[in-house]
């Protein structure tokens, strides 16, 4: 292979070193945007309606996003006080929206005529967010990829294909040499979010540990998900089970933990609406709320957020999405401490809501105002200061009246908020310097 340039310097030789940037960052843009976006019913489309290539060529000969302005998402992100970025270089369907030299499908070749992950790295670096990439092992376009009897394959009951001799190979070498051109032409990636290994379609099947160990000779600081195969949690994973793990429309019960009860990186994706890519019809949309609560829920279990956006053909985010980036962007801009290199702290979760924590601060968030003072079990005289965190206000740690024959039950602390409602009923948070 080509002395390829590396990235980011030296060897990066452990997972704890290459996710500290992560750990701290927790919040993240997910855009799933194709030639799906055109019928506008979701990325799966060809397979769920079992189209061929021919039926979902159309597509490919009318894909021109007119108003594709990534250096618009970007800046739409940072307000929403998202870090980093995942966009969709290749789905399921195959194609392409990076100028690859190892297949025609891709948006070079149609109306579009521009290579548009170039732009999305260009524009997210610009703004200061880190840059990651989606790319998918599995792959309906490609001739050498199973069909017939596949779990997943547009074409997987179609008889025309039953028996068809195919050179799996091919595709692993395609599969390998488009990640080579992903990590050799669009300057330092800082994510690649494969997606995703099934049945016997897993691990040593995609020649995974040929494919990571490219991977880290290229750019030794990417992190990589766990969705090669392998496991993650076990005490000694396989080089390819990843850095992090990546639970989908769900947060974990707990923090995740491998075999040795070690916390292991973790990040949910969560769809906006119900689904990845655009969907006309689909307007069941998460409220800010949510979205807050889910982000401090993650983080409070050790996680990050992926949050998705599914813009249409023409490069427009749904104006529903906008709105709600843009209301948990104002959270994150009075609240942003409570999530920023924040983890779980060593607390029981409270009835009132959740905590996160940084070193000697602790952030409580109160999502149920309840009647009378918040009370902190097991904090009492652990309090050296309370502030409202989105005016830094000071917050009174007292027993008031009514609360006196019941600050002993469980080393209790109170803190007395004024209003009969919360100063923000999606999440108030209030930050508590711990005495050391
Ligand atoms: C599932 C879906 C895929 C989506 C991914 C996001 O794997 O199949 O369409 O991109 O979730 O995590």
């Amino acid at each position: 292979m080509s002395k390829s340039k590396k990235y980011g310097g030296g060897e990066m030789n452990s997972r704890e070193e290459r996710v500290k940037w992560f750990m701290e960052d927790r919040f993240g843009l997910f855009i799933h945007w194709g030639l799906y976006s055109i019928p506008a019913r979701q990325e799966w489309l060809r397979s769920i309606e079992r189209l061929s290539i021919e039926e979902y060529q159309p597509f490919f000969e009318e894909f021109n996003p007119t108003h594709y302005n990534p250096r618009e998402w970007a800046k739409m992100a940072k307000a929403a006080g998202q870090k980093y970025a995942v966009l969709t270089a290749k789905h399921h369907d195959g194609f392409c929206l990076f100028d690859s030299q190892l297949t025609e499908y891709k948006a070079t070749n149609t109306p579009a005529g521009r290579d548009l992950i170039k732009e999305y790295v260009e524009a997210f670096r610009a703004e200061g967010l880190k840059v990651g990439l989606y790319y998918s092992i599995i792959d309906w376009y490609h001739p050498d990829y199973p069909k017939y009897g596949d779990r997943h394959h547009p074409m997987r009951e179609n008889k025309e294909y039953k028996g068809e001799e195919i050179n799996f190979a091919n595709y692993i070498e395609y599969f390998h040499g488009q990640v080579k051109e992903l990590l050799t032409n669009y300057g330092k990636i800082d994510i690649l979010w494969f997606d995703f290994s099934y049945d016997e379609m897993t691990g040593e099947k995609w020649e995974a540990s040929k494919l990571v160990e490219m991977i880290r000779s290229m750019q030794p600081e990417i992190l990589i998900d766990n969705r090669l195969g392998g496991n993650i949690m076990s005490a000694e994973p396989e080089i390819y089970a990843g850095d992090f793990f990546s639970p989908e429309q769900i947060i974990p019960p707990g923090g995740i933990v491998n075999a040795n009860h070690q916390p292991i990186p973790w990040e949910a994706c969560i769809t906006l609406n119900d689904h990845w890519g655009y969907h006309s019809k689909d307007l069941n949309y998460k409220s800010p709320k949510q979205v807050i609560r889910t982000l401090v829920e993650c983080v409070s279990k050790g996680g990050n957020l992926l949050l998705n956006v599914g813009p249409n053909v023409k490069g427009i985010i749904p104006p529903q999405s906008l709105v709600i980036l843009q209301e948990v962007g104002k959270w994150m801009e009075q609240n942003g401490e409570s999530i920023y290199g924040c983890t779980a702290a060593d607390l029981p979760k409270p009835e009132w809501g959740r905590y996160t924590q940084k070193g000697k601060f602790l952030y409580a968030h109160v999502f149920d105002r309840g009647i009378g003072p918040i009370y902190f079990a097991g904090l009492k005289d652990r309090i050296k200061k309370a502030r409202l965190l989105s005016d830094g206000s000071e917050l009174k740690v007292e027993v008031p009246w009514m609360a006196e024959q019941y600050s002993d039950i469980e080393n209790g602390a109170f803190i007395t908020l004024t209003g009969a409602e919360l100063p923000d009923e999606k999440d108030t948070v209030i930050e508590l310097e711990l005495i050391d």
